[in-house]
Order: structure tokens, then C-alpha cells, then sequence
């Protein structure tokens, strides 16, 4: 039996920076965010022989990951069964275009496992699996606007997404300006630690993340642009602050990254109903209002520095596409 599972990267707007609880990766606070469509996780879950070695790959190359390993395990222990498995993952999207591709393959593993494994787990159990593999993971099971839970229990239960809003309800387009295709080399679990640890304004970062969440909620809901916006940019700006802040200082900006936040200035200014957003790495992600991405695609393309661009939409949750 092989099943096959899709998932989709997210963008967070009000950001997640920082673990209550790093082995369950439990967020300090809770976040906002929107799936996006066209880039996507395939992986394929193949059950083996008991006892026989779990196999993962990635784009057609073995990798020893011992996220994905024990997400199996997690699986194994919570069906009762003892088969070995087989994790095929590939994506159509390069690492370097600055889209979490951790968050796609953990809501596309968890996705099939659960298929092959624990048919009966809720979506809200799915996305705990999910963001033990990855934080922003959690996120990714749900299509369009997902809020993900800060929670208060220590086991984590309570910390999982929940839909916001369906994706064709308010299809707002992402442009990705990718500024540099170097691999970025830190990972996030280490900068959340060093930020919580020595950013003198992580306590402010993770309150003001708290307060972000009701009305970022209420603008997707009231579907009101110019709120949203306001919300996301302010999250992103705070949070790269913090990251500024933290020793060693965790700087992901390229000169590239602010020419493009000017040029997304500069079309508000003109009235178009565009935002951006990054994450910990230097691509801009610019979120446009339902039709707006074409010319803010070409906006941002003609931007020095700029080596390419990319356009989507949003997209739906992780699913099963083959019986
Ligand atoms: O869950 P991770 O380790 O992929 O962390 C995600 C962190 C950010 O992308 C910077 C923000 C976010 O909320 O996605």
C-alpha cells in the first residue's frame, strides 16, 4: 500500500519567534498565517516488514533526519503497529526561495502517516504531530488563514492550528522577491533560543505578539486590507528587531531586502493594496489584495537586486490525494 500526501508552505503574518518549550516546540505565542498554493510537499508512506529500517528521502536523496524518524515513531507508538516505514518526500520548490519547506513537509508526513497509520486523528491532533516535526508545520494542515494556539498545557494539546478563513473566501496573492539564492545557515530553533535568551526586547516581542492576534483575526475576518497590512508589516518589522537585537545578532537582511520594502512603499503610496512580510532569511514576501499580484509582480521584478521573482495564491490544507 502506498499513500500519497500534499502539503503547502505558509506565511506567517503575525510571526512566531520564540519556544515556551523547545523539545514540543511550543510557541511562546501564537500566530497568524496563510497557506499558500502552487508550491507544495509531495510524500509518498510505503509500510513495511517490523523491525526493518525506517527510510527517508528527500528530492530522490537518502537523508538521515531524525525529525521525520521520530515523527514515524510517534505514529508507530500511537496505532499500536510495528511496521517499518518508507518516507518518499519531494518539493517543487528550491529551499533558497525563503519559503519554509519544514512546514510543508511535516503537514504533508503527518498528513500521510496518519492516512496509513491513525485514520481516526482530528485535524487538531494532526496539527500537534505536525508541530512537534516543526513549529511553523502546524500551520500548514490548514488551508487559506490559519491561527495557530500559543495553548497553556504542558504536554501540548492545546497548541495546535484552527482555520480562519477558507483560501477562496478572500484570495489575497503573495509575490516572493527572492534576493539572494545562498542556503541560509542558522536554523530557528537555535535563534528562537538565543533571542529568548539575551534579546532585551524578546519579553515586549512575545506580549505585543499576544495583543497582534485578535485584531489580525478580526481584519481577516472583515476582510479589511489596510488593517491586515498594518498588523503584518508592524509583526515582521518587531520581529526582525528582535532578531537584530540578539548576541550573536541574527541579521538576515540583504541591502536587496530594504530596496524591496521601498518599492512595496512606494506602490501604497501609489494606492495599491500591498504589504510585505519576511521571515529569518532575505526574501521579501509582498501579499497583494485579490488581482494585484501581476503588477506588483512586475513592480518588484524591475527592483536592482532582485534575481527573481515568484506569484501565488493561496492554497488548501494538507490532504491525502490518492486512496
Ligand atoms: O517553525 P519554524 O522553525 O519553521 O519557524 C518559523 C519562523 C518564522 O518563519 C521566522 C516565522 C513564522 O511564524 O513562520
Amino acid at each position: 500500500m502506498i499513500i500519497e500526501a500534499v502539503a503547502h508552505p505558509n506565511i506567517a503574518l503575525v510571526k512566531y519567534w520564540g519556544k515556551r518549550d523547545t523539545a514540543l516546540n511550543l510557541p511562546a505565542a501564537g500566530s497568524l498565517s496563510i497557506t499558500l498554493d502552487k508550491l507544495r510537499t509531495r510524500t509518498l508512506i510505503e509500510l513495511g516488514p517490523a523491525g526493518a529500517a525506517d527510510v527517508f528521502s528527500l528530492d530522490g536523496v537518502p537523508v538521515e533526519d531524525r525529525r521525520v524518524l521520530a515523527t514515524v515513531d510517534r505514529f508507530r507508538a500511537l496505532s499500536g503497529r510495528s511496521e517499518s516505514v518508507r518516507v518518499t518526500s519531494d518539493n517543487n520548490f528550491p529551499t533558497a526561495a525563503g519559503l519554509a519547506s519544514s512546514a510543508s513537509g511535516f503537514a504533508a508526513l503527518v498528513t500521510a502517516l496518519a492516512a496509513a497509520l491513525a485514520p481516526e486523528l482530528t485535524l487538531a491532533e494532526r496539527s500537534v504531530l505536525a508541530r512537534l516535526g516543526s513549529g511553523s508545520a502546524a500551520r500548514s494542515v490548514h488551508g487559506g488563514f490559519a491561527e495557530m494556539a500559543e495553548g497553556e498545557r504542558d504536554d501540548g494539546s492545546d497548541a495546535f492550528a484552527s482555520p480562519v478563513l477558507p483560501p477562496d473566501a478572500w484570495p489575497l496573492e503573495v509575490v516572493v522577491a527572492v534576493t539572494s539564492e545562498a542556503r541560509k545557515k542558522a536554523g530557528s530553533t537555535r535563534g528562537m533560543e538565543d533571542s529568548r535568551l539575551t534579546s532585551p526586547f524578546y519579553g515586549a516581542w512575545v506580549e505585543s505578539t499576544r495583543a497582534d492576534l485578535a485584531p489580525a483575526r478580526e481584519a481577516v475576518r472583515a476582510r479589511d486590507f489596510d488593517r491586515l497590512a498594518a498588523i503584518a508589516e508592524h509583526s515582521a518589522l518587531k520581529m526582525h528587531a528582535t532578531m537584530m537585537a540578539t548576541r550573536p545578532a541574527l541579521i538576515y537582511w540583504k541591502p536587496a531586502t530594504l530596496a524591496v520594502m521601498a518599492a512595496v512603499r512606494d506602490l501604497q503610496e501609489g494606492g495599491v493594496p500591498v504589504f510585505y512580510t519576511m521571515d529569518a532569511g532575505p526574501q521579501v514576501k509582498a501579499v497583494c489584495a485579490p488581482g494585484k499580484g501581476e503588477q506588483v509582480e512586475a513592480a518588484l521584478r524591475a527592483v536592482p537586486g532582485v534575481v527573481r521573482t515568484l506569484r501565488v495564491g493561496l492554497g488548501p490544507g494538507a490532504r491525502v490525494v490518492s486512496p
